[in-house]
């Protein structure tokens, strides 16, 4: 049996859970999305003030809604990248203080890595192979997932995330922050195929994505039909959005399911919300004999019971204390 707390604060939540095998103790996210809200996007150093007063709340409630103390742990495991750097070192430092504290082992994990292992958890833990789509605010990738230490990138965004984008349409469209849900909402409304956007399929050799002709395109659109227009065709102009967004990731999708022998389809990140994303999705799997894993949205967001679960499935040893003091964090990727 292997218990584990790990810590999470790559980008504006902070997080921390117990996990004890692939079983969920105790999941706690702190949302700081309300602090965020007035800028239209997450403001870096505003994210990593608040991880500081967050993040000895946050662990004293997972370790108490989980019922251990830090004695009963056998380890910590901690997102070491990418993100926000700023944000990472808050959770990185109390990770690496705590473990030596009771110098206990660290296991420093890749936040994607953590994404693929949401999969991984209990109550219906699935076993690779299979292909997980991540679409987040921060990160837009198809993983090929073959064993439980990592993945092959079958694709990934050659500029915006996928969130991103959403986040970016909803601020042209006067819709608020975040993006992704209220463009959703819009679009309930709307006819998807009011406007013809764009479906950009970069010419890679892999199945990249690119989100940012969507958006200029968009931008174009909103200017050209004025302020007043855009208004009153919010709906319509959300929806062709939203079509032409969920039209990429899912033609990217259906490639790496073509291309591979996988068992099932998997969605992570928040952009795995949305409904016709998930709609579409579905159809793909039918159409494949394929299963559609889709975890609990709050395993789909940024959380720590993800991290966790990539720590102990991994087969690599954790770093026995004092070996991980000098390590660092870092923001683009995980040395
Ligand atoms: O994984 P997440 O909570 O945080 C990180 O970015 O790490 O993802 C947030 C992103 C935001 O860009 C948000 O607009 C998007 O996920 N999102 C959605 C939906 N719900 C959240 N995008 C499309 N449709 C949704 N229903
Ligand atoms: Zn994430």
């Amino acid at each position: 049996m292997t218990r584990l707390l790990a810590i999470e604060t790559s980008c504006d939540d902070t997080c921390a859970a117990v996990v004890e095998d692939n079983r969920i103790l105790s999941n706690v996210i702190s949302s700081q999305a309300s602090f965020h809200e007035a800028f239209g996007g997450i403001v870096p150093e505003i994210a990593s003030r608040h991880h500081i007063e967050l993040i000895n709340g946050v662990v004293a409630a997972a370790l108490g809604q989980a019922g251990v103390d830090l004695d009963d742990l056998d380890g910590i495991a901690v997102t070491r990248g990418p993100g926000l750097i700023g944000a990472l070192l808050v959770g990185f430092t109390t990770a690496k203080s705590l473990a030596a504290a009771k110098r206990l082992p660290l296991v420093p994990v890749d936040h994607l890595q953590g994404h693929v292992a949401a999969n991984f958890l209990e109550p219906d833990p699935l076993e690779p192979p299979f292909c997980c789509l991540i679409a987040s605010g921060g990160h837009t990738l198809i993983a090929g997932v073959t064993g439980h230490d990592g993945y092959e990138v079958l694709g990934t965004t050659l500029d915006d995330a996928a969130g991103e984008a959403f986040d970016k349409a909803a601020r042209l469209l006067d819709l608020g922050y975040p993006g992704g849900p209220a463009i959703q909402n819009a679009a309930e409304e709307g006819d998807p195929e009011a406007f013809d956007l764009p479906v950009s399929r970069p010419d890679s050799g892999r199945l990249d994505f690119s989100f940012s002709g969507l958006k200029t395109a968009l931008a174009y659109l909103v200017r050209d039909l004025g302020p007043a227009e855009s208004a009153v065709r919010r709906a319509d102009l959300s929806a062709s959005f939203q079509r032409a967004a969920v039209d990429q990731l899912i033609d990217r999708l259906g490639a790496a399911v073509a291309g591979g022998s996988w068992n099932a389809v998997a969605l992570g990140g928040g952009v795995a919300a949305n409904a016709e994303l998930r709609k579409a999705a579905a159809d793909l799997c039918d159409e494949n004999g394929l299963e559609l894993k889709l975890v609990p949205i709050e395993l789909c967001t940024d959380n720590a019971a993800m991290i966790a679960a990539a720590a102990i499935a991994s087969s690599r040893d954790p770093l026995p204390y004092p070996d991980y003091l000098p390590l660092d964090a870092f923001a683009e990727k995980v040395r």
